[in-house]
């Protein structure tokens, strides 16, 4: 995949370009995508004014929903469905119109939150279309100048576009895109599951369990034995260990290797850094030995976080919002696919409650209980 010049980590445009033909891009071929995206970067003054107007404690995340909805003005799909002037053969192509729109956008939306929230309303002014890339180019709004964070931004943009289009993310902007809402709305439906602590806030919860360590063993770097007991404290109290276990894979998340691979190389000795390594010798075991999982390895979510602190971005509430810039990418070349294959709407069967207790029995007492309550 190519890489910015002069760097080693995949441009997660050539990724969006992958997505959107099946082919692996060239470098000619990635900067004239880096440049159609630049130009259609260009953020309408409304948006800017709502996301200035909401309170600073609204969570980032809502205002990234927010902010969608409100970008859905510029809906070319839902101006020409609306007018009536498009065959449904070609619905596809104002779909890839707002998803390259809407993907070229985020950045500056997604800064305008970072900077309204942390940083007192102070912006950085920075336009994409001088920027070499679009991951750089974010990095500058957002208020980062250091090369190798621009390094670290292309890597994770395009790790966490997607893997596959079973989870919450892909399958709510998938679901509600089949009723052929547009692409701003079925991207924000996306974003609405993103922000659930099982999906993308699960990041921010495993930075909050790491840092307590932290907090547990000072400057004092701990020993195995001592990583392995406090372990099992989290599970006999119940709670799981955030960022290990996956839906689906079954081994370590090919996107936690290639972040680890990232942090051996640009910072092996970063406390929080050699923490996750020490994690990833214990964690496993102690999980297989509790039984209860079916992945005792890590996720993406394991270490993303002691990444972003280590250039200096610790705002835990904004991660999720980069996971979903990211996001942009997958769900809506997946949208602009489903439009190709003019996929009907989806509507799951619905059963009866004879039917579930046909097949599963009478629910729980709990259960029961509770209801009548
Ligand atoms: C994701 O990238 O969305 C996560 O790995 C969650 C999932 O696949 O279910």
């Amino acid at each position: 995949m190519p890489k910015a010049t002069g760097g080693n980590e995949p441009l997660p445009e050539g990724l969006l370009w992958l997505l959107l033909t099946g082919e692996i891009p060239n470098k000619a071929q990635v900067t004239d995508l880096t440049r159609e995206l630049a130009s259609r970067s260009t953020l309408p003054a409304h948006v800017k004014d709502i996301l200035r107007a909401v309170p600073r404690t609204m969570h980032p995340m809502t205002q990234l929903v927010t902010a969608v909805c409100a970008l859905q003005t510029e809906s070319k799909f839902a101006r020409l469905y609306h007018e009536g002037s498009i065959n449904k053969n070609n619905y596809w192509e104002s779909t890839l119109d707002d998803s390259l729109d809407l993907i070229a956008r985020l950045p500056e939306v997604a800064s305008i939150i970072y900077r309204n929230s942390f940083k007192g309303g102070v912006h950085v002014e920075h336009d994409l279309r001088t920027a070499p890339d679009l991951s750089s180019g974010f990095c500058q709004m957002l208020g980062y100048s250091d090369p190798t964070f621009h390094e670290l931004m292309r890597l994770y943009l395009t790790i966490h576009t997607d893997h596959e289009g079973g989870n919450v993310s892909a399958h709510a902007t998938h679901l509600v895109g089949s009723a052929l809402s547009d692409p701003y709305l079925a991207y924000a439906a996306g974003m609405t599951g993103l922000a659930g602590p099982l999906h993308g806030l699960a990041n921010q919860e495993v930075l909050r369990w790491i840092l307590k360590f932290r907090e547990q063993f000072g400057d004092t770097h701990p020993t195995r034995d001592q990583l392995e007991a406090a372990c099992w404290a989290t599970l006999k109290k119940g709670s799981v260990i955030p960022g290990y276990g996956h839906a689906v894979l079954r081994k370590t998340d090919p996107r936690y290797t290639c972040q680890r691979e990232f942090a051996l190389k640009h910072m092996p000795e970063d406390p929080l850094v050699r923490l996750v390594s020490d994690l990833y010798a214990v964690v496993p075991n102690v999980l297989t030995q509790h039984g209860k999982t079916k992945n005792p390895y890590p996720n993406v979510d394991a270490h993303s976080g002691v990444l972003l602190q280590h250039y200096g971005l610790k705002e835990q509430d904004f991660y999720t919002v980069l996971f979903g810039v990211s996001r942009s990418i997958g769900v809506l070349s997946s949208l602009v696919v489903d439009r190709v294959l003019a996929l009907p709407i989806e509507r799951p069967k619905s059963v009866t409650s004879t039917w579930i207790k046909k097949h599963f029995g009478d629910p729980p007492r709990q259960t029961a209980v509770a209801s009548e309550e």
